[in-house]
């Protein structure tokens, strides 16, 4: 199978695993900077300033597109038109009508869109969702949510990182977003946020919290910063990209009508049936997960097999729409200050 990866920064992460791949070749990509020129001279591989180029001009099976969150729908456009084969990163588009617009497209030019939430292929969020799914802490009634660390100060420099299309809402918020609704099966009904950018004063976010309902009652809590030094975040307490440092805390928490339940820790908090309630000690179980494997690895291992046509996308664009709507719900809601409904009537 022939793939190009379009972008060189998170790209890179792709393009080196590629190489290393069997049933994968890494035909070409794309950048159009000082560091793609670096990165693909390092690969060995043909490197094209203009992305459009490289497809018109390769023989190719697929498309990994890490390019800026604006650009996702014209290149998936633009791929669909020569029938290949896409994984566009998260967040699907920058808009919802994008988004629309993008899984449309690619139903009527009759590819395969997937959507690259790769923690969906991480085994401690599988594992989360088995003990979410196995009754061990009952009913869900709500989750806390907290993903808070301090970037670079240079990660700011890219341009389109602080406007209304970028934003720690949309690159980083997305992903816990989408942990949320894949482990919990939740279908969420409103949102309320508030946020400020006390911190830069740019454009976008500094600091979000919203507020979510789920159609079963259940009440959610998220907050995120992405200015702010602190050890809480999925990053920081997953351990699944060696480039952070590790802090062994909890990001997630999840409280049932039978006990509490902490992600990535997966320490349980319950009583026994004859003794419940709040004068009686806790018991303190931890269903501990060894060795898990990397998920951007088992998402190119499953990118590979819906390329050969064995399966189909295992995150759809609808499922990435879905996670999109509620960013925009928080968004909306942060702008209008006000509760926005995501029902449909
Ligand atoms: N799944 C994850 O964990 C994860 C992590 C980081 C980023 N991302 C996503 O990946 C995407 C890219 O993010 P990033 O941080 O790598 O962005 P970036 O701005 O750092 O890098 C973008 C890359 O695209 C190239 N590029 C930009 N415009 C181009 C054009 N017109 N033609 C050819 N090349 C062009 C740049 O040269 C660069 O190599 C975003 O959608 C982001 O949300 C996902």
């Amino acid at each position: 199978m022939q793939i190009a990866v379009l972008g060189l920064n998170h790209g890179y992460t792709f393009a080196k695993q590629i190489k290393e791949m069997k049933g994968l070749t890494l035909a070409a990509v794309a950048g159009n900077n000082a560091a793609a020129m670096e990165r693909a001279n390092e690969l060995e591989v043909p490197l094209y300033q203009d992305y459009k180029k490289l497809i018109d001009q390769c023989q190719l099976d697929g498309v990994i597109i890490t390019l800026p969150n604006h650009l996702h729908k014209e290149a998936v456009k633009y791929c669909a038109d020569q029938g290949l084969h896409c994984l566009v990163e998260k967040p699907i588009a920058d808009t919802t009508d994008a988004a629309r617009e993008m899984i449309d497209y690619c139903e009527q030019k009759q590819v395969m869109l997937m959507v690259g939430h790769h923690r969906r292929f991480s085994e401690k969020i599988n594992h989360l969702k088995q003990l979410l799914a196995s009754d061990i802490i009952g009913e869900l009634v709500g989750v806390n949510m907290v993903w808070a660390l301090a970037k670079d100060r240079n990660y700011y420099k890219e341009a389109w990182r602080i406007k209304a299309s970028g934003g720690p809402l949309l690159i980083n918020g997305i992903h816990d977003l989408d942990n949320l609704l894949y482990v919990t099966n939740l279908k969420i009904e409103s949102a309320y946020a508030i946020a400020c950018n006390k911190i830069r004063g740019f454009e976008v976010e500094d600091a979000v919290t919203a507020i979510l309902e789920a159609s079963d009652g259940t009440v959610i809590h998220y907050f995120l910063t992405d200015g702010v030094p602190s050890p809480w975040s999925y990053e920081f307490n997953v351990m699944e990209n060696p480039i952070y440092h590790f802090y062994e805390e909890d990001c997630y928490h999840f409280f049932g009508t039978k006990g509490s339940l902490a992600f990535p820790s997966f320490r349980c908090f319950r009583y026994s049936e004859d003794q419940y309630g709040w004068k009686h000690a806790l018991k303190e179980e931890r269903f501990t997960l060894e060795a898990p494997g990397d998920p951007i690895t088992a998402e190119l291992e499953h990118f590979e097999a819906v390329l050969k046509g064995d399966i189909s996308p295992r995150v759809t664009g609808e499922e990435g729409l879905k996670t999109l709507e509620i960013l925009e719900a928080i968004n909306l809601s942060v702008q209008e200050k006000r509760k926005v409904s995501l029902r449909s009537e």
